[in-house]
């Protein structure tokens, strides 16, 4: 969590999917503390800690609609690894961002060197 006079401002969960794989879930800055470079802080705090956990990889997921996601994580040097065709679409309501439906989940990863 990231945290401000006493009110949280962002927050992410890390989850060991195995010995070498961290994954990245939840992420979220809060709406007034939004473009300010917290979003990139959270990614890379979770880096950081998942390299101190001997991590060789950090993964996170996001929907092909979401573009500005791809940008933020694509400048934190994450790179896509795999698209899961369809994810989205039995959910119960239509996802649309940007103008665009949301239907496929695009993975992303970050190689820890
Ligand atoms: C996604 C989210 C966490 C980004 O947090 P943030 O604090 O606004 O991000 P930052 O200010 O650190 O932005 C980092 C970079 O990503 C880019 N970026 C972030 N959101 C963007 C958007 N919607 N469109 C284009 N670029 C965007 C910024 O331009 C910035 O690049 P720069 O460093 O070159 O200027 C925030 O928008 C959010 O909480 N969204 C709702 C929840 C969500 O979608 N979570 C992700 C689930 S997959």
């Amino acid at each position: 969590m990231a945290v401000e006079k006493e009110e949280i401002i962002g927050v992410y969960v890390l989850v060991k999917k195995d010995e070498n794989k961290m994954e990245i879930m939840n992420l979220a800055v809060r709406e007034n503390k939004r473009g300010q470079g917290l979003g990139k802080a959270l990614i890379h705090d979770a880096i950081q800690r998942s390299a101190d956990h001997g991590a060789k990889k950090v993964v996170i997921g996001t929907g092909n609609s979401s573009l500005g996601q791809l940008a933020l994580y694509q400048k934190c040097h994450f790179r896509i690894t795999e698209i899961i065709e369809g994810f989205f679409d039995n959910y119960p309501e239509p996802i649309i961002e940007n103008g665009i439906l949301c239907r496929d989940m695009i993975r992303l990863c970050y190689e820890i060197d």
